[in-house]
């Protein structure tokens, strides 16, 4: 076998060297690049529905509305949606399409629930959930803001 001389054992550590700093500089560039990749996903602009004014919508009332809004994992959910104006002021919005077989569900004045005309379903018009009949989850909530003239947004929806 044949000896190396120190100036050859130096120069192949230098070398040795650069392709280790070179690899991490790589791997710092790719880190780099995947994270704002990953951050623009993250960073994925809710959709902002107008929906009405509030004015349109006297209390005890609802209105039905349609559109996509985006759920907390960015997943599209469709209309149609029901805005409720509770007789407490309170307004509130969910996804009409009932959870049981997709029936579209109704705001009912006469018995202030929401109503499945299919199976007969019945869902709180202040939280979406179950009151009666076959479905077993509660209709997701939109979740509303509603600014200085009285114009109602969809700002997205909560599922479970
Ligand atoms: S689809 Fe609504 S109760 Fe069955």
């Amino acid at each position: 076998m044949r000896n190396k001389n120190p100036s050859s054992i130096k120069k192949s550590r230098r070398n040795a060297i650069k392709s280790i700093l070179i690899l991490a500089g790589v791997a710092v560039f790719s880190a780099l690049i995947f994270n704002s990749f990953f951050a623009k996903e993250r960073s994925v602009e809710l959709k902002k529905l107008r929906i009405t004014n509030i004015k349109d919508v006297p209390k005890g009332t609802a209105y039905t509305f349609n559109g996509s809004l985006l759920d907390q994992n960015l997943k599209e959910i469709s209309g149609p949606f029901i805005l409720i104006h509770l007789h407490n002021g309170e307004i509130k919005a969910f996804s009409a399409v009932c959870t049981h077989l997709g029936c579209t569900t109704k705001y009912s004045q006469d018995t202030n629930m929401i109503e499945c005309p299919c199976h007969g379903g019945r869902f709180n018009p202040q939280t979406g959930a179950v009151v009666s009949g076959p479905p077993n989850k509660p209709l997701p909530e939109v979740n509303l803001t509603v600014d200085s003239n009285g114009d109602v947004y969809a700002i997205g929806v909560r599922t479970q």
